[in-house]
């Protein structure tokens, strides 16, 4: 949380419009209140989470469109199991940074112990070990990590 997932992901999506590619986009803090409203962060619901998210953007891909999926997705086996569907960009930022930044406030409260199961806290974050594109938002500004990612896409040639 904090790592810039989501402000990248729009950034990239601006772009792609601009260049008239659909798109849709899938995020943790939307998806979390409908599709996946009963789930919580335990690793089993993370699992299913992603499982979801894997389905959904697959059918949105199906139709046409560039699907753009910002998740936290700790866990390196739920990444591989969907792997074929997906370029895997890992948005690296240092904890400590994510921290400073928590622009939820949630990092202070699951260091008071009010969030159980917090990703950098109190619950893991396996880092992929080899990710398509990789952007560091403590050393890149939203514009740079943006064109990496569209440059990937046009090198694959998804756009
Ligand atoms: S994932 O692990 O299942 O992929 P997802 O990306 O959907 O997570 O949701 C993460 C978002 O949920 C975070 O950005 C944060 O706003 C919120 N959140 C609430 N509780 C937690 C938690 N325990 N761990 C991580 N994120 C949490």
């Amino acid at each position: 949380s904090g790592a810039g997932k989501s402000t990248i992901a729009k950034a990239v999506e601006e772009r792609l419009f601009d260049a008239d590619v659909q798109t849709m986009m899938l995020d943790g803090d939307n998806v979390r209140h409908g599709l996946s409203g009963d789930l919580g962060f335990t690793p089993a619901d993370r699992t299913e989470n992603i499982r979801r998210v894997s389905e959904v953007a697959r059918l949105f891909f199906e139709q046409g469109n560039v699907t753009l999926c910002s998740f936290v997705s700790p866990y390196q086996e739920d990444r591989d199991d969907v792997r074929d569907r997906f370029l895997e960009v890992h948005v690296d930022c240092p904890l400590q940074v994510c921290k400073e930044r928590d622009t939820k406030g949630l990092y202070e409260k699951a260091e008071a112990g009010e969030i159980t199961n917090f990703t950098g806290v109190s619950a893991p974050y396996e880092a992929p070990e080899d990710p398509d594109v990789v952007v560091n938002t403590d050393e890149m500004g939203v514009e740079a990590c943006a064109d990496q990612i569209v440059e990937a896409l046009e090198a694959r040639g998804i756009v």
